[in-house]
């Protein structure tokens, strides 16, 4: 008999379907027409839940499971899994730790030099048609450089250092924030937010969001100023989003590059008006390297602790 496995998100790498659907008997959740009648009438056979880092699992969904052993994340963040609650049925929470971090630092890099050189903005110029209609030089305000910025790192794990190597590459040099001082590495350590924001012209959110959330607020923005850049490539909730979109409307800083949101995939409608944000869609991890990467240790990690041993990945046991 294949052990039952629940997934609640979609994995978009065929090759890592087909062995799911090989070595056990999957349950869709996101196929089904009624998701909740669904895993009440299934949810006593699960032995392993597959999440996503955004959708993670409540501990209400963990209590309908009740043979369940493993609770598999496809992603790097586990603030979305009620962590205690495991850790007291001691049960496996496994991430995909390392298998994303270049992408993520990527498209870091991706939306800060979008931002501050107008990429979407001019693009939509073009596309608009808009050129042949004005094509003195003056219809586009003028970019700004990377180049050379100070860049001010919020969190510096894995994706931080990833993106801070990445910006050495554009000369940029590097402050960060994090709990505390990182002895390992060469960036200079400021524990004051508002502090690193003043000193930054790009802040680059790449912080967990196990326990913090609205780091970036009106005074960090107010301090970031107006020729300052945010970037957000980890979670929407540690942003105070209303103020973003205040300091945004009000040009009181530059612009903002954004992957994450509050309320994902709801995306405050003011963002939409503003010329001076690029958005994503929550695609930072999203490219079939990663992707497949992320899949094959979600295999291993089902398979160990299906076999009763302790996932390598595993956060809680
Ligand atoms: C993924 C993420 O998009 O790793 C995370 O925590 O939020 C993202 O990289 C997501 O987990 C895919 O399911």
């Amino acid at each position: 008999m294949k052990p039952h496995v629940l997934q609640l998100n979609p994995i978009l790498v065929p090759s890592i379907n087909v062995t799911l659907n090989e070595r056990y008997t999957m349950h869709r959740l996101f196929e089904q027409a009624d998701p909740d009648a669904y895993v009440a009438e299934h949810g006593a056979l699960m032995r392993g839940v597959i999440t996503g880092g955004h959708t993670g699992i409540t501990r209400a969904m963990m209590e309908r499971l009740p043979v369940l052993e493993v609770v598999a994340v496809n992603g790097v963040g586990t603030d979305a899994v009620d962590l205690a609650y495991a850790r007291e049925r001691k049960l496996p929470v496994t991430g995909t730790f390392g298998a994303l971090t270049e992408d993520v630092a990527d498209m870091a890099l991706a939306l800060l030099l979008a931002t501050c050189r107008h990429i979407g903005a001019v693009d939509r110029f073009v596309r608009g048609g808009l050129w042949p209609r004005f094509p003195q030089p003056s219809a586009l305000p003028l970019a700004r450089r990377v180049s050379g910025m100070r860049v001010g790192i919020v969190g510096l794990g894995r994706v931080g250092r990833a993106v801070a190597q990445r910006v050495e590459a554009f000369g940029c040099p590097v402050r960060y924030t994090d709990l505390k001082e990182i002895a390992e590495v060469p960036w200079a350590f400021e524990a004051d937010l508002v502090r690193l924001a003043r000193d930054s012209d790009a802040l680059i959110v790449c912080a967990a969001a196990d326990k913090a959330r609205d780091l970036i607020d009106a005074p960090v923005l107010e301090a970031l100023g107006p020729r300052g850049f945010l970037v957000n490539v980890a979670r929407g909730r540690l942003v105070k989003e209303a103020d973003l979109v205040k300091a945004l409307q009000d040009k009181r800083i530059a612009g903002a590059g954004l992957d994450v949101f509050a309320d994902e995939p709801n995306v405050t409608p003011a963002l939409l008006d503003l010329d001076n944000v690029v958005l994503q869609a929550h695609r930072a991890s999203a490219t079939e390297e990663t992707r497949e990467a992320m899949g094959e240790m979600v295999l291993e990690s089902l398979a160990q602790a299906l076999a009763g041993q302790r996932p390598t990945h595993s956060l809680t046991t």
